[in-house]
């Protein structure tokens, strides 16, 4: 799981490229290399560790002259994060020089072929064996070379590819990694993301699996996986510049908490129209609806979450039953899945490696699959059978909060509309869809009436451990709360349905204890308290999270955070708030690196 970039045009290229790579930082980080080609030449300039790093190597790429490179930041899959192991990976006659975003499967059985052939290796990646192969292959023409060598690579890759023979050219490949073509006046780009490309274009051409490209600096041609030469449309991107960038914040994170209010509104906005959930893009699944035996949630990290949050809503109004599964987990389980089932496949980035295989084996099982992302054009977007976008705008900290309230948002108007069409004389339906029309004022009132998060995160930050308790929908916000907070502050955070405590983690729970207990839910308010008086009479500080005037709790709790008044079933969305914002200034007070957390990447594009 990486980020690519290339460029070709009239300015010097390497700044260009470092500029691109800092911007997909979040793919990856632990080493970067650029490689830019001067007449006939390629020079390559790598580093172990950060893009900040090969700007100082580079001179901010004055070191490495030339109008046509191609770039690359890192998360180590083959080998360790060395300079060795860093891309670009050049050809042993040095005129071809490769970047790699994905896995290569096979690459052990082609690593021994071309060891046999004579080639050398100078790394432990999967990757070099597509630079050498291309070796290989190539007669005079890079084309060819291409196809020939993409024919025998088995798994997922996003490539960025320059020869020294053909100066000015280069080349991006895409198969199962993502890969976006940016259109400039004389100037042409490649990226695995837009985020890189829109302070230069906003055309752009999502190339599709099989797919090829061969970029000049006056001329962009797409071809298939045969060679023949295809039109592609030209899509613009109405995104604000500013959107990924950090508009003053000090980290993407609290950006994209803050944002949180206008994307869900994104959300909502275009879908209820009169009290009603207007959903154009599942017209075709309209009519399916009434054969829908059970419906499967399956996704990864917050996104699963956002699925046990989800789940009270779709299965209260469908009255139809509601998994949800890990889809790491579920690939594995011979699930019982058929027609019958309505699979939804939940991704922000739309590019995670176990959410897309699930949703293969399940689309394999006959289920009816529907997508929601918030990346336009993702991997998991082109697989299912229907898509709905969350519109969240780019999300570049890698630990997700907008684009968890607003998966949590749709899976809320997926409810709505769905009870509409299976039980349309259900009452309330109408108020319902009011209620989620204010999620975004209710969200921005939760970030208001919390003043008091960084001088509880003071208070808090040096616990070794924080066990978050809550019951059902509170239950599911607190897994998500729990979550946010070892991602970034890496400190021991475990949540816990409330009413299991007393089968085992009570265990754990002595002087001082913090128990952040959520307590949102007007049907398990009371045994939440008693919970709380549980935790409390063994020494537990508990910081509860409940509304203004919830006289039992604030009477009982150490410490307060408020969330205002919601229908229990939406409010999840909102109780996550203040969970996302204690999380990221506890982060901040322990000094973490918050927008990058160690050992995590935003999109996780390996199982
Ligand atoms: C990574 C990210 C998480 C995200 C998960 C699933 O672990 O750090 O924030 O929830 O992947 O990503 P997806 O793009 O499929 O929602």
């Amino acid at each position: 799981m990486c980020g690519i970039v290339g460029y070709t045009g009239a300015q010097n290229a390497a700044p260009v490229l470092l500029e691109g790579l800092k911007k997909l930082e979040y793919r990856g980080y632990d080493s970067a290399g650029i490689a830019v080609m001067d007449q006939d030449r390629i020079e390559v300039s790598k580093v172990r560790g950060r893009i900040a790093a090969l700007c100082e190597k580079t001179r901010d790429g004055a070191s490495v002259p030339g109008c046509t490179g191609i770039g690359h930041t890192r998360w180590a899959t083959h080998g360790a994060p060395t300079e060795e192991n860093a891309h670009p990976h050049l050809s042993n006659d040095g005129r071809i020089a490769v970047v790699h975003n994905g896995i290569i499967e096979n690459y052990i059985a082609l690593r021994e072929e071309l060891l046999r052939e004579g080639y050398h290796f100078l790394s432990e990646t999967d990757t070099e064996v597509i630079v050498h192969l291309l070796e290989y292959y190539y007669r005079g023409n890079v084309r060819d070379a291409l196809i020939k060598t993409a024919n025998r690579l088995q798994g997922s890759y996003a490539l960025g590819v320059i020869c020294a023979d053909e100066p000015g050219k280069v080349y991006a490949v895409r198969e199962a990694s993502p890969l976006i073509l940016g259109i400039g006046l004389g100037e042409h780009f490649f990226a695995s993301d837009v985020t890189a490309l829109v302070s230069h274009t906003r055309s752009v051409i999502y190339l599709e699996d099989g797919e090829f490209a061969e970029l000049s600096a006056d001329s962009v041609r797409v071809f298939d996986c045969s060679g023949r030469e295809i039109a592609k449309k030209t899509t613009r991107i109405l995104w604000d510049v500013q959107a990924a960038e950090k508009g003053g914040y000090e980290h993407f994170m609290l950006k994209e908490i803050m944002e949180q209010p206008g994307a869900v509104k994104a959300t909502i906005a275009p879908r209820i129209r009169d009290g009603k959930v207007l959903f154009a893009e599942l017209e075709g699944l309209v009519p399916h609806l009434p054969s829908i035996r059970k419906i499967v949630i399956t996704a990864c990290g917050s996104a699963y979450y956002a699925g046990c949050a989800g789940k009270y809503a779709l299965e209260r109004l469908c009255r139809v039953p509601v998994g949800v599964e890990l889809a790491s987990e579920l690939r594995y389980s011979d699930p019982l899945i058929d027609s019958g089932t309505l699979v939804i496949a939940i991704s922000q980035s739309g590019e995670t490696a176990d959410t897309i295989a699930a949703l293969r084996e399940c689309r394999e099982r006959g289920a009816a699959t529907l997508a929601v992302v918030n990346v336009v054009g993702s991997s998991v977007a082109s697989l299912a059978d229907y898509t709905v976008y969350t519109w969240a705008g780019p999300e570049i900290a890698v630990a997700t909060t907008k684009g968890y309230t607003t998966q949590v948002t749709v899976l809320y108007l997926l409810a709505l509309f769905f009870a509409e069409h299976l039980y349309p004389d259900t009452f309330g339906l109408g108020r319902m869809a009011e209620t989620v029309q204010t999620l975004p004022r209710r969200i921005q009132e939760a970030i208001d009436m919390n003043a008091s998060i960084p001088a509880l995160a003071a208070k808090y930050h040096r616990s070794p451990a924080l066990f978050f308790i809550g019951r059902n929908t509170d239950y599911a916000a607190a897994l998500e709360g729990a979550l946010k907070m070892k991602e970034i502050s890496y400190l021991h955070a475990e949540a816990y349905a409330a009413g299991e405590l007393k089968h085992g983690t009570i265990a754990l729970i002595g002087e001082h204890q913090p128990v952040i207990a959520l307590c949102c839910n007007p049907a398990v308010m009371e045994k939440s308290l008693s919970n709380i008086v549980e935790v409390k009479s063994r020494g537990a500080e508990v910081l509860a999270l409940t509304f203004r005037n919830n006289q039992k709790i604030l009477s009982v709790a150490d410490d307060l955070l408020f969330i205002p008044e919601v229908e229990a079933l939406f409010s999840a969305a909102v109780e996550i708030v203040p969970l996302q914002l204690l999380a990221y200034h506890v982060a901040r007070e322990n000094g973490c690196d918050i927008d990058k957390p160690k050992n995590l990447a935003k999109s996780v594009t390996v199982e």
